[in-house]
């Protein structure tokens, strides 16, 4: 028996992608192997593949993020999860894929009675959110945030998080994408257009509480001046290359330094706790349940044609997120 994944071959465009095909082998002791249902296309999938993530997959690498999937069968001493059993993870490469092989221990059971397309939005993109929120800045209801990269899946996920903990929302987006923002009751600025700092000092003369930024380096300083005293900013973009890291490292030593009150704060997904992103991953499967969170599917694809889901991300035309499912779900 067989099955096939998407694989990026070498670095570079759509064409140094292709399908390929492994044998299914047994779990190895502790490993689950998971049929997938639904596994999220997002920024990185792609940024990976151009060679512009210095420290993720090189290729040959299989791209996704994280997926939920069935486990179809488990190696010599998993206790944690059984065949049938719906459960997710955080992958960050791999997913994309009719199968994967996954440690157990770094599994979470989702419930049933949620949709795999919205609920494996919740495995990346609503958990760094959440964790920015609620365990890095630890955000009160009434503090005042700007958003930066308001549109896209991450962003998508922080309008409503941050709605459910009643933050007052600034968002830069695209003029197409602003009613998404408005939706969830955040003023929408034009960054193509606009100058975030003179409209968010004009409203906000004693500034902000945080500013989320999934872009670049290139929004530190510009962010740090609209943020107000004990004010943060929290950097969750990938890097570029590894002179942006290092720019970067450099901008949050030197500015941390300055006694103006304002700290600058890293967030990665690959540096934190999995038992950690369980809870979080609970609390977020709740919320959706209880119909709190409601994630914005621009659209879906079958697995097997990843390619067109990240030619449209790639083209920017995406507001919130894009998933690949099996394709008997769809
Ligand atoms: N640290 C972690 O663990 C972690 C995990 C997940 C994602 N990330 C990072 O989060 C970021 C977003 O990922 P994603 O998957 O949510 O991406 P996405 O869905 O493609 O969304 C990115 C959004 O950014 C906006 N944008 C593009 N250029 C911009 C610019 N110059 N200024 C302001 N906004 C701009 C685009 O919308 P408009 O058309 O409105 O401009 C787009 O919707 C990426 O940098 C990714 O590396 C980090």
């Amino acid at each position: 028996m067989k099955y096939k994944s998407i694989v990026a071959t070498r670095l570079g465009g759509l064409d140094a992608l292709q399908i390929m095909e492994n044998d299914l082998r047994p779990p190895s002791p502790g490993e689950a192997r998971i049929r997938v249902l639904a596994t999220p296309v997002c920024q990185d999938d792609i940024a990976m593949r151009v060679g512009n993530r210095p420290f993720l997959a090189k290729p040959p690498f299989v791209p996704g993020y994280a997926f939920i999937g069935v486990v179809e069968a488990i190696g010599e001493e998993v206790e944690d999860v059984a065949v049938g059993d719906r459960v997710a993870s955080l992958t960050q490469y791999g997913s994309h894929a009719e199968v994967i092989y996954w440690n157990a221990k770094e599994l979470v059971h989702v419930p049933e009675s949620l949709d795999p397309a919205e609920a494996v939005t919740l495995i990346l993109n609503y958990l760094v959110a959440y964790q920015i929120l609620h365990r890095v800045v630890c955000a009160r209801e009434g503090d005042k945030a700007l958003l930066i990269g308001a549109s896209g899946g991450v962003g998508t996920a922080f309008l409503q998080l941050g709605k459910l903990a009643g933050l007052k929302m600034y968002g830069l987006a695209s003029p197409s994408k602003h009613p998404i923002l408005t939706e969830a009751g955040a003023v929408s600025i034009d960054y193509h257009r606009q100058d975030f700092v003179r409209v968010i000092r004009q409203s906000e003369p004693d500034g902000l509480n945080y500013v989320f930024n999934g872009m670049g380096e290139e929004y530190v300083e510009r962010g740090l001046k609209v943020l107000g005293r004990g004010g943060v900013f929290v950097h969750y973009g990938g890097p570029q290359s590894f002179w942006s890291f290092l720019l970067l490292a450099a901008k949050f030593i030197g500015y941390n330094l300055l006694p103006n009150g304002k700290k600058i704060k890293g967030y990665g997904t690959h540096r934190e706790d999995v038992n950690q992103f369980k809870e979080d991953w609970m609390a977020l499967f709740n919320f959706l349940e209880e119909g709190e969170i409601r994630p914005i599917i621009a659209q879906k694809f079958p697995i097997l044609e990843a390619v067109q889901a990240y030619e449209l991300l790639e083209s920017g035309q995406v507001t919130g997120n894009l998933v690949l499912m099996a394709p008997e779900l769809l």
